[in-house]
């Protein structure tokens, strides 16, 4: 079991007063709160080990590049991949993204075909493929939501066809928390010859996330959603598609050789081996010796554990909030489909004014449109306020939370 008040403990940024109250922090979808053994670690290589990796023999040098490396693995268990030829250092799942659309969309998307996205997904995972179809000509189609915000795996097998190159959605909706069927769309976008891109962003830090197991060709997420600092995310690939794949960035790093010929007064270059073909320049180091210090402790408590205790928060604060009149909750009821995203109105306010008057007490709430604007369209919604939570939140939080939500006027 989750201890979250033990929990809180190893998070300095918790002490804290917000307009002289406790602190409550739920928007944990934005961005999660940092313990003490990411700070650590990432002041220990800053104090002890800091050199640049995979280029100089000193010990520093490979000091640093052992710990990058492992930083690799230690990614590459956590969502069971083959190894870290398969993990590539980004920095976020924004990049990631963006790195499959233009290091396999460029080249293997062409007019007549197609690439399949939802109508929940977060603007990153809609216009990489928006811009990349203006100048490769295919069409981007999206598969439609239902009014509580699930996925409609109907209008899904409705668009999906031979024409379908790619399929990308995501497995948790970063604005309802809905968890899409992820396996059961590979096994289908598979039939028809397509791969799967799944942005992980919202499910990675929250449940357990097998990518054997999913049998997916993609998986983008971001380490600062799962207590790891910003600028570093992970983007995983089947080893025998990034294989094919040319690279992103050209650089430094990147590359075995870069050899100058004398007739042709051309370069040559040959690329490295994976997941380094995909990383060139200096990368964000430190950002994945924090990574690797985030992954360890989600691992310490248990991924299981996670999801049971935002479960238990996620139910509590629905009951709790149903008391409040004014309030409208959007997306499913039933936990069991859902992580821990609430979307929410006030009857009267705008978003923006109940993101205020919260935090005027201390709760720091996200609203608008959350990067996600087509889905609220389709819910018909102007905006929403989102409360989000995570491992060291707690039963008391939401009591206060929904104690506030009946006073606001
Ligand atoms: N994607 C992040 C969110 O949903 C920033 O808030």
């Amino acid at each position: 079991m989750l201890d979250p008040y033990k929990i809180r403990e190893e998070f300095p940024i918790l002490k804290r007063k917000i307009n002289d109250h406790p602190l409550i922090y739920f928007d944990n979808a934005a961005t999660t709160q940092k313990p003490e053994q990411v700070i650590e670690a990432m002041k220990e290589f800053y104090e002890n080990h800091n050199a640049n990796v995979h280029r100089a023999i000193h010990t520093l040098s490979q000091e640093s590049s052992e710990l990058y490396e492992n930083a690799h693995e230690e990614v590459a268990k956590f969502i069971n991949s083959g190894g870290m030829e398969e993990i590539i250092f980004v920095r976020g799942t924004t990049e990631a993204i963006n790195l499959v659309a233009y290091a396999w969309g460029l080249r293997n998307l062409k007019r007549g075909d197609e690439v399949l996205v939802t109508l929940m997904e977060h603007h990153s995972n809609i216009v990489p493929w928006e811009n990349l179809s203006k100048i490769n000509g295919f069409q981007v189609k999206y598969a439609d939501v239902n009014n509580d915000g699930t996925l409609n795996y109907e209008s899904f097998e409705n668009a999906i066809s031979r024409k379908t190159k790619i399929v990308c959605l995501s497995h948790v909706s970063n604005v309802t928390g809905v968890i899409s069927n992820v396996k059961k769309i590979a096994k289908i976008a598979h039939e028809y010859g397509a791969l799967v891109l799944v942005d992980a962003a919202q499910s990675v830090p929250h449940l357990p996330v097998d990518v054997k197991d999913l049998d997916i060709d993609f998986l983008a997420f971001s380490g600062h959603k799962m207590l790891g600092p910003t600028g570093i995310g992970a983007l995983y690939g089947k080893r025998e598609i990034l294989e094919e794949m040319e690279p992103f960035h050209g650089g430094g790093s990147m590359i075995r050789e870069v050899t100058f010929n004398t007739i042709t007064r051309r370069c040559s270059v040959s690329l490295n081996d994976l997941p380094w073909k995909f990383e060139g320049g200096t990368p964000n180091i430190c950002g994945g010796v924090g990574l690797m210090a985030a992954v360890k402790y989600l691992k310490d408590v248990g991924m299981e554990n996670v999801k049971r205790h935002e479960a238990d928060l996620t139910e509590y604060a629905l009951r709790r909030m149903k008391e409040c009149a004014k309030v409208t909750i959007y997306g499913p009821k039933d936990v069991s489909v859902k992580c821990g995203i609430l979307p929410f109105n006030v009857e009267g306010l705008s978003s923006h004014d109940v993101a205020l008057f919260l935090d005027s007490y201390g709760i720091m709430i996200r609203s608008g449109f959350h990067c996600a604007q087509p889905l609220h369209e389709k819910l018909k919604l102007k905006s929403s306020a989102r409360a989000s939570f995570y491992i060291y939140n707690t039963l008391e939080e939401i009591d206060r939370f929904a104690e506030l939500l009946k006073e606001i006027e």
